[in-house]
Formats: structure tokens, C-alpha cells, sequence
């Protein structure tokens, strides 16, 4: 695990305006998505939270306020499709246009837990979630003049392998398996969304090892370790502030970056037929209508 990624500050002088504009960040309460909400409201965006805690959601959006930012809270629970479906409703009926979605929310569950809707908790929160709010909001992103999203991913996706018979690891489950897995869905469907969807920009983001909750599985003494050692939240929201905010991306969709440098994903992630095949079990999922799974 590496520390200590170098990266100084967000390069303000590239940002685009962001004025006027609306931001939609998930998982905004704490880590990565925290940090990222709170320099997109510097930066003058109107931030939607996309939070499941209302109350800490309602401090945070205060906070910015204060400090002279616009900012709302939506509640959403990505492990639930139907509380997906009806935030997305109340988004569509509250703001015109969502010029940027930062899907950041994501967990990773150490051991096997079912989602009250039957799903697999790590495969619901972090992809059929997000898979769902992304669809159900194609309205608002493409009534923004230049629509971004960012999806958080990992590296962890280089170990991840598509297990079709059973994507919700059902026979043979371990905590990081399934969130490997996770983030290279995320991937496979960045390149299908950014084909299927050429006038949104989508890309997927490594935002290094950071000292965040999502540790939280691990042993006392690990996390502590681990929280001495890596990189600070705000330091992970640089890569993804960057794909959200920077003119040194326009036009650049369907990419991952490994923070601030796009690479190639793991050769699993540029699998053309699996990325399709996700998109439509996904879809099916998530009964997307054949107009906007297109
Ligand atoms: N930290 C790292 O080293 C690292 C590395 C690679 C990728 N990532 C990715 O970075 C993203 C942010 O994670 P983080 O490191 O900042 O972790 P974190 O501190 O644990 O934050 C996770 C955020 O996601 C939210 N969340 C989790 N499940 C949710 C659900 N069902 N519905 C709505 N929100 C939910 C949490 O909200 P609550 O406060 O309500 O729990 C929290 O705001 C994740 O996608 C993670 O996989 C992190």
C-alpha cells in the first residue's frame, strides 16, 4: 500500500465555471465525498448531498453555507433501489439540469450481508446503485450544456474478476473480493456508458489509498497504522474535484485515471462483450426503459 501521493492542492486557474451550475455528490458525509462536495462549493457550484444521514447531511450543507456556498441535501441509500428511484424522482422535480454526478458513495461489507431488497450489499451500494441513480437522472445530465460524471472506482478493481454465475458471491464470499469486483463493474460500465453516451463525459477514478472509514473491516491496529500513514481525504478528492471541475479533461470520457494519470485499466475492464453484458443485466435490474438504456 503506498503513501504519501504528492499531490499539493487543486489547481484552481483550471477550473471551469462552476457557477450556477449543479453538482450532485453521493456519500457526502464523510472521507472522499465530503472533501470533494466542499471544494466544489468553494468553487462556486450549487452542491446537491446525496446522503443517507439527513441530519449530518443538513450540518455539512449549513457549513457550507456559511462559508458562502448554495447547497442542498437529498436523501438517498444507493443499497436501495427504491430509495434510488424516488431521490432521483426528487431531484428531477427540484433542479433543471445536474451538470455534474459524482458517484462516490461506496462501502465495503467484510462479511455477507443482504440488502432488505435481497441484494448483496457491496454489489448494491456500489454498482446497481449507483448503475440506477446514474439512468434515472439521464433527463437533468442532458439538459446540462457539458454533463460530467465521475465515478469513484479503485485499484482493487485489478483484482477483480466477473463471477456471472453468482455477481452476488452468494457461494463464495470475501469482503475485498466483492468490492474488487465492484469497482471493475464500475469500470466495464464506464467504457459501455461513455459508447452508449457520447455527449456525457464519464470517467472512473482511482483515488489512491486514503485514510478514510472505508477501512473500517480492517483490525484496531491496522486502521491505526493505516491512518497514520496514508494520504488524507482531502488529498483523494483532488483526482475526482479534477475530473469534475477541470478544463484539462473536457471531451475526455469512458478513461480511468489512476489519480491525476489516466492508464489503462486492468485487462478485464476493457472486456468489450462483458461491458455490455453488465449493462444489460443492469439494466434488466433496474428495468431501465429501452429509450434510456440505449
Ligand atoms: N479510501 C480509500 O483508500 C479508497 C480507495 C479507492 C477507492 N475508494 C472509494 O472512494 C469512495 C469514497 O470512500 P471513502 O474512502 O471516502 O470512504 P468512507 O469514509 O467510508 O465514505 C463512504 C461514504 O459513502 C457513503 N455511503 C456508504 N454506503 C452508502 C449507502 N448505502 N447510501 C448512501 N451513502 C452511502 C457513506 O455515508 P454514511 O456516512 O451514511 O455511512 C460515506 O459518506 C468509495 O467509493 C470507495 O470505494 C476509497
Amino acid at each position: 500500500m503506498e503513501c504519501g501521493a504528492g499531490l499539493a492542492s487543486v489547481d484552481r486557474s483550471r477550473a471551469i465555471e462552476l457557477a450556477g451550475k449543479t453538482v450532485l455528490v453521493t456519500g457526502a458525509t464523510r472521507g472522499i465525498g465530503l472533501e470533494t462536495a466542499r471544494e466544489l462549493s468553494a468553487l462556486g457550484a450549487h452542491v446537491v448531498l446525496g446522503v443517507r444521514d439527513i441530519v449530518r447531511g443538513a450540518e455539512i450543507a449549513n457549513e457550507f453555507e456559511r462559508a458562502g456556498g448554495r447547497a442542498n441535501v437529498l436523501a438517498i441509500d444507493l443499497s436501495s433501489l427504491g430509495s434510488v428511484e424516488e431521490a432521483a424522482s426528487r431531484f428531477l422535480a427540484s433542479y433543471p439540469a445536474l451538470d455534474v454526478l459524482v458517484n462516490n458513495a461506496g462501502t465495503l461489507a467484510t462479511k455477507r450481508t443482504l440488502t432488505a431488497e435481497g441484494y448483496e450489499l457491496t454489489w448494491a451500494t456500489n454498482f446497481l446503485g449507483l448503475f440506477a441513480l446514474t439512468n434515472a437522472l439521464l433527463p437533468a445530465l442532458c439538459a446540462a450544456s457539458e454533463p460530467r460524471v465521475v465515478n469513484v472506482s479503485s485499484a482493487a478493481h485489478n483484482a477483480g474478476k466477473m463471477v456471472w454465475d453468482d455477481l452476488e458471491r452468494a457461494n463464495r464470499y470475501t469482503g475485498f473480493g466483492a468490492y474488487a469486483q465492484s469497482k471493475l463493474a464500475l469500470n466495464l460500465y464506464t467504457r459501455e456508458f461513455a459508447v452508449r453516451h457520447p455527449d456525457i463525459a464519464m470517467n472512473a477514478v482511482h483515488p489512491g489509498a486514503i485514510a478514510t472509514d472505508i477501512w473500517r473491516g480492517l483490525p484496531g491496529f491496522v486502521r491505526t497504522i493505516l491512518g497514520r500513514m496514508l494520504p488524507s481525504p482531502s488529498n483523494g478528492a483532488l483526482p475526482v474535484i479534477r475530473l469534475a471541475s477541470s478544463d484539462d479533461v473536457r471531451g475526455v470520457s469512458g478513461r480511468y485515471f489512476d489519480r491525476l494519470r489516466e492508464t489503462a485499466p486492468s485487462k478485464a475492464a476493457q472486456h468489450t462483450d462483458d461491458a455490455r453484458r453488465l449493462w444489460e443485466y443492469a439494466a434488466k435490474i433496474c428495468a431501465v426503459a429501452g429509450e434510456a438504456a440505449a
